[in-house]
């Protein structure tokens, strides 16, 4: 049995993967570490807890020497690392833990990693010639685009947020470990994701919770920015095969080709909640509004998958109007109890 340590496995991403990766993998004991900052919920996990193959620990991938002890407990063959903070909002009130955690983080972890795994540049230490450190980040790397084009791995890097330029960091460093070290890593970039298990703050669950209890629904500018968005198990299926089969070195642009804007988000979430749980007088789309725009908000994210789905034949399982119904319901349920 080997071990894999996950991290940030009680986040909206990473809370859908540790459940799917246990499943499917049953020669791996998964390790799942994370700081429940106010982000990660145990409950998002609670199916697998009891699991033989599952592990908890509560712990900050800052803190050097518990990392250092942690590898040294469990002698992790892989890694997949999730634990980041994520909120743009939140990177542009408090920048500093984003660049710590992200940036810190990440780097302790692949220099831990490395140390345990490797005896020099490009000499394995015996049992791990085959681990491997899988970064999760994202297509906001890449900075924005205009009306037309579409971010490929070779665009150029244009972070234009905290976040972003946290996730930029922690992305440069993981490649300067392979080229300077050899060592097996391999870098996903996605798109926005949406799906069950998503902090409240996040646009899509506000969207039907503010909708269902009355409020105002708030969008950001004129709602014309758009995002791809990718339902999550099609990010946690693209993740869990190019840990597997990407290349070594490797980044792998992971988007589910369903560019949408704002608007058409809103309206969408209304016009499906306005059948599975009408309101009594008028519709959802009634409670729209407009709110002054984020600082440096980027206009347009779209992502060129080709090189997953022709290299490693990956293609997302959903589209946005299939995903969106699966995840309206869910959270139908979590709100209306
Ligand atoms: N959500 C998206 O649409 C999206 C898209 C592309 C990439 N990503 C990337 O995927 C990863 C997961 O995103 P998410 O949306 O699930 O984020 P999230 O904010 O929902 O979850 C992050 C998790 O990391 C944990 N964490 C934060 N700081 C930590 C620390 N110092 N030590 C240990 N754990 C810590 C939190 O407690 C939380 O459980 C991130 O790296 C993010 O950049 C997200």
């Amino acid at each position: 049995m080997k071990n894999i340590l996950i991290t940030g496995g009680a986040g909206f991403i990473g809370a859908n993967f540790v459940p799917y990766f246990i499943e499917n993998n049953s020669e791996y004991h998964l390790v799942n570490l994370d700081l429940l900052t106010y982000a990660g919920n145990l409950d998002n996990v609670k199916e697998v807890e009891n699991h033989p193959r599952y592990t908890f620990v509560q712990g900050d991938i800052c803190d050097r020497s518990f990392i250092e002890a942690l590898f040294q407990k469990f002698q992790f063959h892989d890694v997949i690392h999730f634990a980041a903070e994520s909120h743009v909002d939140n990177s542009i009130s408090g920048p500093e833990a984003f660049i710590k955690t992200n940036v810190l983080g990440t780097f302790n972890l692949l220099d831990t990693a490395r140390k345990l795994w490797m005896l020099a540049p490009n000499q394995y230490n015996a049992g791990f010639e085959n681990s491997r450190f899988h970064h999760v980040s994202t297509d906001e790397v890449y900075g924005t685009l205009g009306e037309s084009g579409l971010f490929e791995e070779t665009t150029p890097y244009a972070p234009n947020s905290p976040y972003s330029a946290s996730k930029a960091g922690s992305d440069m460093i993981v490649r300067s470990y392979f080229h300077t070290y050899g060592m097996n890593v391999v870098t996903t970039n996605c798109s926005n994701n949406y799906g069950p298990k998503q902090h409240d703050e996040k646009l899509i669950p506000t969207i039907i919770r503010k909708a269902i209890s009355g409020e105002n629904i708030p969008i950001y500018g004129d709602g014309k920015n758009v995002r791809d968005w990718l339902y999550v198990l099609d990010h946690c299926k693209g993740i869990e095969l190019a840990f597997k089969t990407g290349k070594a070195g490797e980044t792998y642009n992971i988007g589910g080709r369903n560019e949408r804007n704002n608007l058409y988000i809103v309206d969408t979430v209304c016009s499906i909640l306005n059948e599975l749980q009408p309101k009594s007088e008028g519709k959802y789309q009634d409670q729209i509004t407009f709110v002054k725009d984020r600082p440096g908000h980027d206009l347009r994210y779209a992502i060129d998958a080709s090189k997953i789905e022709n290299e490693l034949g990956w293609k997302a399982d959903e589209n946005f109007e299939s995903g969106i119904k699966k995840t309206i319901e869910w959270y139908l349920q979590k709100y209306n109890n």
